[in-house]
């Protein structure tokens, strides 16, 4: 019988390290119809220079990425969505224009490593731009 070389590929799949402290957004978010929103994801010092991403879906194993920096301060668009690093203040925002109703989910902004990435969720909510409702 000969020998035979047995090859195991390590499957290729998006692990998160979820609600690491090493990179933190808001909890929730709350946007307006057609308006725009930003957020704001603060990361540790020392990751200045990696990627940073913005993902959605409530499984952080199948999110889907929106955005993703390239590892640059240099900003990057997405159709309705921007991403922007800023190294002196360690953290990174991401804007949604053009709201939709539909754009309401839970997102992730995390940051791409070796191993495994870091991530943090953001519950966004958008509400219909013509209120009916008064607040008084
Ligand atoms: C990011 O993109 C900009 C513009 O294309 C480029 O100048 C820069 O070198 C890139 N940075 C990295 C880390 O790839």
């Amino acid at each position: 019988m000969g020998g035979k070389t047995t090859c195991l590929l390590p499957a290729l799949f998006l692990l998160i390290i979820p609600g690491s402290s090493a990179v933190s957004g808001p909890k929730a978010v709350r946007g307006v119809e057609r308006d725009s929103l930003t957020v704001r994801c603060r990361y540790n010092p020392g990751f200045e220079p990696y990627v940073k991403w913005w993902c959605r879906g409530a499984d952080w194993n199948s999110c889907r990425f929106v955005v993703k920096t390239n590892g640059s301060e240099m900003e990057v668009k997405q159709g309705h969505v921007s991403i922007k690093d800023n190294w002196k203040d360690h953290s990174f925002t991401v804007t949604m224009e053009k709201l939709r109703l539909d754009d309401s989910d839970t997102y992730w902004c995390g940051i791409e490593r070796i191993g495994a990435d870091l991530g943090d969720p953001v519950e966004v909510t958008i509400v219909p731009g013509k209120s009916m409702c008064v607040w008084t």
